[in-house]
Order: C-alpha cells, then structure tokens, then sequence
C-alpha cells in the first residue's frame, strides 16, 4: 500500500479509535437512559447503564469501547440474519410472502394485517419476521432451523462461542401472546404453513445473545458488498447487500425509521435488548448496545451515540 494511503487509514483509525472513547465516555454519564423492555421478562432483569460500542473497518480494524464484550439478546437485530438466509435459499419469492414498505406502525401491531390480507409489511416486523421463520422452516425440524441460523451467524462472526439463551427464549414463548395472534392471523390468510413452528424458530433467533464486537463483525459482509473483508469470501451478491442495507434504512427502526435516516443517515437495525447493527457502506460495521429504549422501542443511547459518532466521522450514506 502507498505510505500516503497506509498514513490516512492509520489517521483515520486513531481518529475513530478516540471518537468511540468520546462517545461511550459521554454516554457512561447520561441518565436519561429510557426504560428496559419489560414485556419480556427475562429483559427486564438487565442493568440499564451498560453501555457498548463497536466498529469493524474494511481494512480489518476492531475498535471497542465500553461494555463491547459483553453479550446481549440481540433480539430484532437477528431479522437481518434470517433475511439473508431466507433469500439465499428461496430468491426473490419471499417477496410474495413478504412487503418491502416501511410500516409506519409498531413492530408488533396487528391492524396492518387485515388490510393487507396478511401480507406483512417487511420482514423486520415481528409478522414478517415470523414468516421469513416459516420459510426457513420448509420441511425442517425447528431446530434444524434453528441450528442453522445460529451457525450462519457464528460463521458471520467467524466466533462458535455465539450461544442462545434458552432462558430468553422460554421467557419470550411465555408470554409472547401478541406474537401467537401475529401468527395466526397470518395462517388464516394462508400465508403460514406452521404458526407453532415457526414462532419456536422466531423466538430461539431473537434470544441469541451477542457482544457488539461480535455483532459488529457478523454485519462485516453488508458494509463491504456482501463479501467478508477479512477472507474475501463472497456471503451475498454486491446487489443483495445494497438491497438488505436499504430495508434497514427504511425499516430497520418500525416507526422510528425515518427519525434514525435522519439523525444517523446510515442502515441500522436495532432490538428491543438494547442493540442496533448499523453499516456504513465501503467503510465499516457498528454495533452499539444500551439496554435503555425510546418510545418506539430502539435503544435510546444507542440511536443517539450512532448520531455523534457519524457526525464526527462524517459518515452518512448521503454525505458526498
Ligand atoms: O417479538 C418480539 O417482540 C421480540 N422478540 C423482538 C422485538 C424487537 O426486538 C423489536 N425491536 N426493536
């Protein structure tokens, strides 16, 4: 590499390096943390002021600050996930199941549905989440299905640590009665082969826990045109990755979407543990994880950490 080249990357890593200490320090002293989901209750249990970030740059730095090696549930953010491997195995037909609009609604709202003979939206709201499960499912046991997430995303992460946590999960079908009606409704428009089924898939996949390091380099393909930056290995085609980074963009966030294109102006993806997964294209992959939500139920720091490090790194997919 050209010194000149080799002496502004080496810049703009020590200029990353100290805008995350600057966040996470800065973040550390905020108390208006939002609140905890509780609705889960497994979720409520977690310690509102933790506070992690993490970047992966294309030219394979890991920069950590704060909490960033402590694992979360990573909750929605695993939807990202299940999308790439559901397109990977059916194509574009999940679209026929599947929206590809914003909700403007909450992630669990129901009223969308009957008007859109249970179509759901995108497949970020639970509904629509709950079928990319069913579609994983395709004549599989759930925990071949299950298995197999869960090793698409170790393999992502290039980490086999990666784990599930069955006590979230437990907690999660306990009480998941919003996430049943979801699935039922869907099954009456014949839009679900196996609501049970597929909410057991649904329900593993969102109480996978991760770090934001680990999450951080699970998102590395989406940042670097669908391939791993560190092995060059081709996960999704340039084209999908651009296509899975603009449903984060417009959906990543339910009703808060175009609040967070505006403040932060990159894709992200977030879950109600408190994580968000954002890309900067051609440059790296984030993760941020504080326990504490807004009102549309994203992570309160960690949508308004993204907006101060992507000011001061100047990043935003419509900057020029
Ligand atoms: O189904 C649920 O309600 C949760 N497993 C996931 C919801 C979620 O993460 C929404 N994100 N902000």
């Amino acid at each position: 590499m050209p010194e000149l080249e080799q002496a502004h990357k080496l810049d703009q890593a020590s200029k990353l390096d100290q805008a995350l200490a600057e966040v996470a320090a800065e973040m550390a002293d905020r108390t208006d943390r939002g609140d905890v989901a509780s609705y889960i209750p497994q979720l409520g249990k977690v310690d509102p002021k933790k506070f992690g970030i993490a970047a992966v740059t294309n030219d394979g730095r890991v920069l950590t600050a704060g909490d960033a090696d402590q694992a979360f549930s990573i909750q929605s953010i695993s939807k990202v996930f299940t999308l790439t491997l559901a397109l990977g195995n059916v194509g574009d037909a999940l679209w026929q199941r599947v929206g590809r609009e914003p909700s403007g609604n909450p992630f669990n709202s129901i009223v969308q549905l009957e008007h859109e003979n249970g179509i759901p939206r995108n497949p970020f709201i639970n509904a629509g989440a709950i079928v990319i499960s069913d579609i994983l499912l395709a004549g599989h046991q759930p925990r071949e299905a299950i298995g197999e997430i869960l090793r698409f995303i170790q393999f992502l992460a290039d980490d086999e640590t990666i784990i599930i946590d069955r006590e979230v999960a437990a907690s999660e079908r306990a009480t998941g009665y919003r996430n049943f009606a979801l699935a039922n409704y869907m099954k009456s428009f014949g839009n679900l082969h196996a609501p049970e089924l597929a909410l057991g898939v649904y329900f593993h996949h969102c109480a996978i826990a991760m770090s934001c390091r680990q999450l951080a380099l699970a998102g590395r393909f989406l940042a670097n045109g669908g391939k791993n930056p560190a092995t060059g290995h081709s996960v999704v085609s340039a084209e999908r990755a651009r296509r899975i980074g603009a449903m984060m963009l417009t959906c990543g966030h339910y009703d808060g979407s175009g609040d967070f294109a505006f403040r932060v102006g990159i894709p992200g993806k977030s879950g109600v543990g408190g994580g968000i997964l954002g890309i900067v294209p051609g440059v790296a992959s984030l993760a941020v994880w504080s326990p504490g939500l807004n009102a549309n139920g994203n992570s309160k720091l960690g949508s308004i950490a993204l907006e101060k490090l992507a000011r001061m790194m100047n990043w935003s997919i419509f900057a020029p």
